[in-house]
């Protein structure tokens, strides 16, 4: 009957949005004193949530600390930016001597050699790199390169791909479909195809070969909901694009940590431009651009008199750079393995919670990265995800809270090194107690759900 459905849906969420509020009591006074000062009272749009976001204190190996006191097992690591936990020692050594040492200088530093050389060593297309603070400029000066080189304007990115906030880029996701403010001249040689889409590749990259510069991509759908490649397509998009006299650009920003050399060294496909970031800071800001040396050579200032211009006051800032080389030097195979493991116990953790449930929903996993789907058929589209069950997410993440543990609102979870396997048992264990929470809404309004 809709009137039961209503009052179930209801029920469920004022229990669960009450639980909420005498939990975190203090993060609600604060959210009141910061809307004063930030709209909405959040300067990440992806923090804010109903009833009102969390206010954390601190963060120690794999856990954050609210103000309330509570201790809340951290699934979101940053959005990926933090791969060894909280407070990690050699990361925190880094920063301090770095700040103590002078922060930055503005030249070309020991920080830069180290981190540029390793990355150039790991990552198999890295010939050269660049240095700035964030993904979104990461992806903006990757686009900016392979138009300079190609001579040609037109790019194509996938339906559900995430490369940040800049203009070109911006409207994706589910989460990021708002256009206003970005000039339709920003978008127009931006051409769309569904991700794992053959045909539509194939056609848009033959049918605009001649204006085409580069296809922008996430070797998976990250931000998009871990959507994954089907076999053969990555393959399939480097082959177009070496025909076609087009650029393939990989935005590793989010699937680097799958591998110590990315996404790219996992499924042997080697890209011409790549972006990454994230935890190649140590979770500090950064963003990172490089590719072949020929194509790199744009930027080198020894071989022309008009080199492509870079700069940024804070790129290479030393401190971060050193940050970086302590991160990225210790998350070796070694880490890489155990961290993958770690979120393969997950995945077969939360199936089993699924299947005991009765429930037909998804999880996409790779290495520690982990999204749920409230849908009832594998996900390989975007289109696929934007059918998950919002409400249903949305409560899942506030019950979660409730039950100390820390996630993104969408079902991402993102895994830590300082995460033991006990954790993840704890974590499949609140899961599954949110699931049985939710059981009698799904039954009764989302019935599509069952098994
Ligand atoms: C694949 C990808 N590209 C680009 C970005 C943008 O990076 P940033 O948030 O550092 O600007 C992100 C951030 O989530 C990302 O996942």
């Amino acid at each position: 009957m809709p009137g039961t459905q209503i009052d179930i849906e209801a029920q469920i969420e004022k229990k669960i949005a009450d639980a909420y509020r005498e939990k975190f009591p203090i993060s609600k006074e604060r959210h009141e004193k910061l809307i004063n000062y930030i709209p909405g009272g959040a300067t990440r749009s992806l923090s804010y949530f109903k009833p009102y976001p969390i206010h954390i204190d601190y963060g120690q190996g794999a856990y954050v600390y609210t103000h309330e006191g509570h201790k809340l097992l951290d699934v979101t690591n940053a959005y990926g930016a933090i791969v060894h936990g909280h407070g990690d020692p050699d990361i925190a050594k880094a920063v301090q001597e770095g700040i103590a040492k002078g922060s930055q200088y503005s030249t070309p530093t020991d920080g830069q050699y180290k981190l540029a050389k390793l990355l150039c060593e790991r990552v198999p297309g890295f010939d050269r790199v660049r240095f700035l603070n964030s993904g979104t400029e990461s992806t903006m000066f990757a686009m900016r390169t392979a138009r300079a080189y190609t001579g040609k304007d037109k790019i194509i990115k996938m339906t559900g791909g995430f490369h940040g906030t800049h203009d070109s880029v911006a409207a994706s996701t589910k989460k990021n479909v708002i256009t206003a403010g970005i000039p339709k001249g920003m978008t127009e040689d931006m051409l769309e195809v569904p991700f794992n889409d053959f045909e539509a590749l194939e056609k848009a990259v033959t049918d605009n070969a001649s204006e085409l510069a580069a296809i922008i991509m996430e070797p998976f759908l990250g931000a998009g909901g871990v959507v994954l490649p089907k076999e053969g397509y990555l393959e399939h998009a480097r082959k177009l694009t070496s025909d076609n006299n087009v650029l393939l650009i990989f935005d590793e920003i989010f699937s680097f940590r799958v591998n110590t050399g990315g996404c790219q060294k996992l499924y042997n496909v080697t890209p011409d431009l790549t972006t990454v970031g994230k935890v190649v800071g140590g979770g500090l800001p950064i963003g990172v651009f490089g590719g072949k040396e020929e194509i790199m050579n744009i930027f080198c200032h020894e071989n022309s008199a008009t080199p492509l211009y870079h700069s940024g006051t804070f790129n290479g800032y030393e401190t971060l750079m050193q940050a970086g080389y302590a991160a990225l030097s210790k998350y070796d195979e070694a880490a890489v393995a155990k961290i993958n493991a770690l979120g393969e116990q997950f995945q077969k953790g939360l199936l089993a919670s699924f299947k005991s449930n009765g429930l037909n929903i998804q999880s996409n996993q790779i290495g520690s990265l982990i999204n749920m789907h409230f849908y009832n058929e594998p996900i390989t589209t975007a289109e696929q995800v934007l059918k998950s069950e919002e409400k249903l997410h949305g409560l899942m993440h506030l019950s979660l809270l409730n039950k100390g543990v820390f996630t993104i609102p969408r079902g991402l979870f993102i895994l830590s090194l300082a995460i033991t396997t006990q954790e993840i048992d704890f974590l499949v264990e609140k899961i599954d107690e949110t699931l049985k929470e939710l059981l009698p809404l799904i039954e009764e309004k989302y019935n599509h759900l069952l098994l």
